[in-house]
């Protein structure tokens, strides 16, 4: 019998991470030949990622210019990505989210009648601004999908009230869930280590605060507040607390970070980590102040008290267990709440439990086997 051809193509950090699972997976499979195709518009922290999984793409486009508009690398994904359809010919191909690349992935596949896998489909906030853009791009992939693999009830139901037919969805679990208890399990790197002894949270002396931010829709004024507020509450908390923040390489935010926070002392301006430090990190964090989807899932796991830097998530599950707490940008909701659970340990218990909205950690398995069946 022939091998059903899947190809996964992979753009940015988040999809590297939640694809690495499915990648490994396809593999322990002798019925798929899986190809997997790197867009990589990212470049530095996509390979992080694919080092880390030992994923090698069959192919590469590296894709990342500085600063790229999304039209030059749409346009540049369309243009790079349409001849390895013709040329491998997939039976499927898989995407992961709502990143440009998984936008393009989707029509490339629809343009050459491959049918198209959408990992984590189904996700939505209703506002076509918010997140920028994502909502539009996973809307597009979901009009298109073959199989939506939603990672929720919630997002499944989604899809049913958009038309999409009941037998095409399938509720997977969230496969950051499969890739997180891969490597919670690993021991500590040692640069972590020593980070944590030099900044003496190791010894619970002080606590450590997490911080990512990067989404489109801050950029100017709300990437200012924030850093406003994280000034403010690194002096209120000088003696008591060190923040720690790997900043995201687009320049966009980089510029107002570097400039705002540069200079305050317990504030750990830090490039992006490789996967394995950053869930130490978020193992070791008091709390996580953040504006990416894949934390905030993370933090819903493992049971860290996590502010959402959004005025939106397409993440309500982590909201509703309450471990996430939608804040928002502006400097004062971001003092006052961090301010609350850092002084009232009550507050902060309330927070503080893992729950399990995602998944046992098979959704990989699920995903596939759904392939092998549909064939
Ligand atoms: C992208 C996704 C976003 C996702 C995020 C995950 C889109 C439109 N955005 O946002 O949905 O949440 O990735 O992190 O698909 N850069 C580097 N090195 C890198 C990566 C980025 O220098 O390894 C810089 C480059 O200047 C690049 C810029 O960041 O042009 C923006 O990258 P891009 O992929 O367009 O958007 P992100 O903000 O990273
Ligand atoms: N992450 C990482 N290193 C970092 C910051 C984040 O490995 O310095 C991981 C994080 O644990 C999560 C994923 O990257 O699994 C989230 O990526 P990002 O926030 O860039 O994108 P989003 O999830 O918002 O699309």
């Amino acid at each position: 019998m022939t091998k059903l051809r899947v190809m996964t193509v992979i753009g940015t950090r988040p999809e590297a991470i939640k694809l690495a699972p499915v990648v490994q997976e396809l593999s322990r499979h002798a019925e798929i030949e899986s190809i997997v195709v790197a867009t990589a518009q990212h470049r530095e922290m996509l390979d992080q990622v694919l080092a880390l999984f030992h994923i090698q793409p069959a192919r590469d486009l590296n894709l990342m210019r500085a600063d790229q508009s999304l039209a030059d690398l749409t346009a540049a994904i369309f243009t790079n990505l349409d001849p390895l359809l013709v040329e491998y010919q997939p039976d499927w191909l898989l995407a992961q989210g709502d990143t440009t690349t998984v936008m393009a992935a989707a029509v490339c596949a629809y343009y050459h009648q491959v049918k198209f896998g959408h990992v984590e489909a189904g996700l939505r906030t209703g506002d076509k601004r918010q997140p920028f853009p994502e909502e539009v791009n996973r809307r597009m992939a979901g009009v298109i999908a073959d199989l939506h693999f939603a990672p929720t009830d919630w997002a499944r139901d989604n899809l049913l009230h958009e038309g999409i037919a009941p037998s095409l969805i399938k509720v997977t679990g969230n496969t950051i869930i499969d890739a997180l208890n891969q490597i919670k399990s690993m021991p500590m790197p040692a640069e972590i280590e020593t980070l944590l002894k030099e900044k003496r949270i190791l010894n619970g002396e002080r606590d450590l605060v997490l911080v990512t931010a990067h989404r489109r829709e801050s950029f100017g004024q709300p990437i200012r507040e924030i850093c406003a507020a994280l000034k403010e509450l690194a002096e209120k908390y000088a003696n008591q607390v060190e923040f720690i923040y790997p900043v995201h390489l687009n320049p966009n935010i980089q510029e107002p970070v570097q400039e705002i926070l540069g200079d305050v002392a317990n504030i750990s301006l830090l490039a992006p980590l490789e996967y394995l430090p950053l869930v130490h990190l978020e193992m070791h964090a008091k709390l996580i102040l953040t504006d990416s989807g894949g934390i905030q899932e993370e933090a819903t796991g493992l049971g860290k008290p996590c502010l959402v830097l959004r005025e939106r998530t397409e993440r309500p599950e982590g909201v509703q267990a309450g471990v996430l707490k939608l804040v928002g940008t502006s400097r004062e909701m971001i003092v006052s709440t961090a301010s609350n659970l850092l002084d009232d340990p009550a507050e902060y218990a309330r927070m503080a439990h893992a729950a399990n909205p995602y998944g046992d950690g098979t959704a990989a398995q699920k995903i596939v086997s759904e392939i092998l069946a549909a064939r």
